[in-house]
């Protein structure tokens, strides 16, 4: 939520922190900001509420505001409504304090007041305009940035990525870090910060990772770390492998629809990174047989579309590996007080790496003295520095808020898990295993199949475009894939849908099904289907319209005339095929209503606060 970016080196800063903040728009869109430091030390500011859109063109795409060092912000509103005053960058009284910030200052209204008695006052209903006066504070205190930064540190609750620049220090940005991620790219002259790597790809592929409470000083190519107590630190340099051009849209009309398209390479990059001629090495992860062998239980833990991948992930590794598998949502797992043997293995899975709830889930498994294996895209991000274990997905930056190459990684890295275990468990015989490995490897031209026929989902999409109400229906995986399609409908298109376990419609929901409610039926179960489809009919007796996600071959009564088919695989893992006609379908309705597909509203991409 929210991005922060800042450029410190010879050329002119604003279209280059317009440009980053183009990149991070993902986070956040309500309004946009960027604070420019001259060479005479004058901050120079502007902001606006709406789209970057509206900032570009009021600053004539960054032209207007002339320094080589500035910082910028695109915000998803927390404390106060988003509008011109209440987006950063926030300023001290006379200017000379600048500040950009992402993340949540929960003392906020208690500093306030005491800022309040020492003679401030307030223009914005911000937590970062109290957290940039509190700098200003510790800084005519002490006349030092340094103090004054690790002085605020020292008071503040809650989450930031803050960065400052001081109109003292021209030619310098001063940046901290608690619970809310920042990057800072270098090159010879340059220095960069990022709330996330696809802002800095275009400049650079050198980045440092600060970690809590460091502090990073920056000056024209030169970048030096310190700890709480302003002593100096050397943090590891690390190279991205991530292309720039794979941020961009490439021609395609949004993010989202490039990002379905490139599923066939994402599935078969992640399973080639971990499946090497038929053997699953989990050496990289430094995942040995040994613990897989010891561990009593898993629990999965995540967020949202994590989450529900960790869902197909339960009936997968428990079917195949007879291990008790128990998901959670990240939000409830930190705060219940499960019952552990102390010999689970927890799983988090997490594109960005930087949700708050996941990262908390993972903590709180760490402080029971579990052992944690993270599922996670981004390098370097918080989840994958702090966990025991880190598998990478190789799904490459994720753009659109709606993930969609990100979950379809997320399920093959929990089915190499699941095989991997049924192996090291001897729950599966060999011939099976092998039938599982090579199936896997037919996965990329099977999706690859359905995206080259979307034009009858298309269609559908735009047809129904008007329905008040969507229903999804399955059993087993194709319930665990109906949860991921109704959240992909209803968050791109804001038209209200549910996921039901098709056993449980007979038990409340079926009230609300009416003449003409869309129920969709997911059915490639082979045991499953025939029970599914028992319910889809129950459904049309009410007169509600069938459509249907099913696997080649599957019979579906006469008044269902809308089916999409998708090519036979094993079982196990068919939520990797039936997802990809439920996101082109939620794509196509959102195009066709005419809505933000790649930022729908309220949304932002990476949720680093509660
Ligand atoms: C839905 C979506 C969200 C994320 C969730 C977790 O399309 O993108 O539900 O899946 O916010 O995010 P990560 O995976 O970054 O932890």
């Amino acid at each position: 939520m929210c991005g922060i970016v800042g450029y410190i080196g010879k050329k002119q800063a604003a279209p280059i922190l317009l440009e980053g903040l183009t990149k991070l728009e993902y986070r956040g869109y309500d309004s946009a900001g960027v604070a420019v430091l001259g060479e005479n030390g004058k901050v120079q500011m502007a902001k606006a509420q709406g789209k970057l859109e509206v900032l570009k063109n009021k600053i004539d795409g960054g032209k207007a505001l002339k320094g080589t060092c500035g910082i910028g912000h695109t915000r998803w509103a927390t404390h106060g409504v988003p509008n011109e005053t209440n987006a950063h960058p926030h300023c001290n009284d006379g200017m000379t304090i600048v500040a950009v910030h992402n993340g949540i200052i929960e003392n906020y209204a208690e500093l306030k007041a005491k800022l309040i008695r020492r003679g401030y006052t307030f223009y914005s209903e911000t937590d970062t305009e109290v957290a940039t006066k509190l700098v200003d504070y510790y800084y005519n205190k002490y006349n030092d940035p340094m103090l004054a930064i690790s002085n605020f540190a020292l008071r503040v609750r809650g989450s930031y990525a803050l960065a400052v620049l001081f109109s003292d220090y021209p030619a310098q940005i001063y940046a901290i870090r608690k619970d809310s991620p920042m990057v800072i790219g270098v090159t010879d002259n340059e220095c960069f910060i990022a709330s996330d790597v696809p802002a800095l790809l275009k400049y650079t592929k050198s980045v440092y990772y600060i970690e809590n409470y460091q502090i990073a000083h920056l000056k024209e190519g030169c970048a030096a770390f310190y700890n709480i107590d302003r002593e100096k630190i050397e943090l590891p340099l690390t190279e991205i492998t991530w292309d720039a051009k794979a941020a961009e849209k490439d021609g395609y009309e949004h993010y989202m629809l490039k990002e379905i398209h490139e599923q066939p390479a994402v599935v078969r990059n992640t399973v080639n990174y971990l499946l090497h001629d038929g053997y699953i090495d989990f050496s990289e992860l430094k995942l040995s047989d040994n613990v897989l062998e010891e561990i009593s239980g898993i629990t999965i833990a995540g967020c949202g579309s994590a989450y529900h991948a960790g869902v197909v992930m339960q009936y997968v590794i428990e079917d195949l590996a007879r291990i008790p598998v128990r998901v959670e949502l990240a939000s409830e797992y930190r705060y219940r007080n499960p019952v552990t043997s102390g010999k689970e293995l927890v799983i988090l899975i997490s594109q960005s790496g930087e949700t708050a709830d996941t990262i908390a889930a993972l903590r709180e498994a760490k402080d029971r003295g579990l052992k944690t294996l993270a599922i996670v895209n981004v390098l370097g991000s918080t989840i994958a520095r702090e966990a025991d274990f880190v598998l990478y997905t190789k799904a490459g930056p994720e753009i659109s808020v709606a993930t969609t190459k990100a979950y379809s990684a997320q399920l093959v890295a929990g089915y190499l898990i699941a095989i991997k275990l049924a192996e090291v468990r001897k729950t599966v015989t060999a011939q099976y295993a092998e039938k599982l490995k090579t199936e896997l490897g037919l996965l990329p031209e099977k999706i690859q199949k359905i995206l080259c026929d979307q034009i009858a989902i298309q269609q559908f999409g735009a047809e129904t475009m008007n329905k008040k109400d969507v229903f999804f229906i399955g059993r087993g995986i194709d319930y665990a894939v109906s949860i991921e399609g109704s959240l992909k409908l209803k968050e791109i298109s804001y038209i209200h849908s549910e996921a039901y376990a098709a056993g449980e419609l007979k038990h409340g929901t079926i009230s609300l099904i009416e003449d003409g409610t869309l129920v969709f039926g997911v059915l490639t179960q082979d045991k499953l289907i025939e029970k599914t489809v028992s319910n889809l009919v129950e459904t049309s007796s009410r007169k509600a319209q069938l459509a249907a996600i099913a696997s080649e071959g599957v019979k579906l009564p006469e008044d269902c005339k809308n089916v999409f088919t998708i090519p036979c695989t094993d079982v196990h893992f068919t939520a990797s095929l039936a997802v990809i006609p439920l996101q082109l379908y939620a794509y196509y309705l959102c195009v066709a209503k005419g809505n933000n597909v790649d930022k729908p509203r309220n949304l932002a991409k990476s949720v680093t606060v509660e």
